[in-house]
């Protein structure tokens, strides 16, 4: 298949910062060290440690990627973080195919696991100096991820106070988007560069790859969340429109059939029926293609991008395009 190679690779990875991940979360009590890592236990596509591994691999070859391994689990360990809370926010039940951490733990456990990951993927990249990296990239590694981490706030923020306005455009979503998901996928390019040792202006580079396939990946997350077979996405669809999010599709939908038509179909108060007659419009205002074809612009962007970026290993390089072929094209 397709996405074979991919695949492979990933699960190799995988196993690696899966194996890191568990070790260092072995914390007492049992219940928090269970409640941090109930979502790694569930699955995921462990993409962004893909990324960073990749990167730095394609940029620095086997040793880099061997260094990468701390900062590759460091940035899998902030996701994780932020799915957690993500999931209290957004009030969503079921992901990976299991029960949410707060749904299993209590809202309580679910925060303090959120809070004891987020702290967890700092020491992560200061343990990274045991693996190879010096002072001066461990500091670099800080201030990537530190900085996402503010991004990514700043990112949800923005997305619960478009749930009460439906005054936001495609510019606003953009910029909401770039920080909520695409800031973190930029780190964990960067950080790949980071152990790399490669330049600051590499560094950059490879950072727009990620910010390019990171808005194309959350503009992809939009699309299943109107079509995906929550059997394969393993989260249910229109929760979206449950929760009022203003998503790329339903904002081209609203231009396209007007306010009126939708504004009383989505949001807490819609029923089941709602919520289908809300995706029905969405599906005959066109906002698929255009969504589709939005992924597929910033994608294009980042496959320019990453063409220039000069490669020492060029499988990791291939497998990075593969990569993002399969943002566009995933199914989960
Ligand atoms: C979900 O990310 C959150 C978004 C940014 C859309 P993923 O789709 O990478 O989730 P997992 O890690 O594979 O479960
Ligand atoms: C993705 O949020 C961004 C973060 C988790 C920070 P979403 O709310 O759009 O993603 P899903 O659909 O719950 O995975
Ligand atoms: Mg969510
Ligand atoms: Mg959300």
């Amino acid at each position: 298949m397709k996405w074979d190679r991919l695949f492979e690779a990933s699960s190799r990875y995988s196993m690696l910062i899966d194996h890191y991940i568990m070790d260092f979360m072995s914390i007492t009590p049992d219940r928090l060290s269970g409640a941090s890592l109930h979502l790694i236990k569930a699955g995921g596509k462990r993409l962004r440690p893909l990324i960073t591994l990749l990167t730095a691999r394609m940029l620095g070859g086997l040793e880099a990627e061997a260094r990468a391994v701390p900062l590759a689990a460091s940035i899998e360990t902030a996701h994780t973080f932020s799915l957690i809370h993500d999931d209290i926010m957004d009030r969503d039940e079921v992901r990976r195919g299991v029960p949410t951490t707060h749904v299993v733990y209590g809202d309580d456990w679910a925060i303090l696991a959120g809070d004891t990951l987020h702290a967890a993927a700092f020491k992560m990249i200061a343990d990274s100096r045991e693996w190879g990296m010096s002072p001066e990239q461990a500091y670099r590694a800080f201030k990537v991820l530190s900085e996402a981490a503010i991004q990514i706030s700043r990112g949800q923020a923005y997305d619960m106070l478009f749930e009460e306005t439906w005054d936001v455009d495609v510019a606003d979503y953009l910029n909401m988007v770039r920080l909520k998901t695409g800031a973190l996928i930029e780190a964990a390019a960067r950080i790949g560069a980071v152990a790399a040792g490669a330049g600051s202006e590499i560094e950059k580079m490879v950072g727009e790859v990620g910010m390019n396939a990171g808005i194309a990946f959350q503009i992809r997350d939009d699309i299943l969340g109107v079509i995906g077979d929550p059997k394969v996405t393993g989260k249910p669809v229109y929760n979206d429109l449950r929760r009022g999010k203003k998503t790329l599709l339903v904002i081209y939908a609203v231009k396209k059939a007007g306010r009126r038509e939708v504004v009383d179909l989505i949001g807490p108060k819609a029923s089941e029926d709602d919520l289908k007659r809300a995706a029905s419009i969405i599906v005959d205002s066109g906002a698929l293609d255009y969504a589709e074809s939005k992924a597929r612009f910033y994608v294009g962007r980042a496959r320019d991008i990453l063409s220039r970026v000069p490669a020492v290993d060029a499988e990791s390089k291939e497998l990075l395009n593969l990569l993002l072929d399969y943002i566009v094209e995933r199914e989960k």
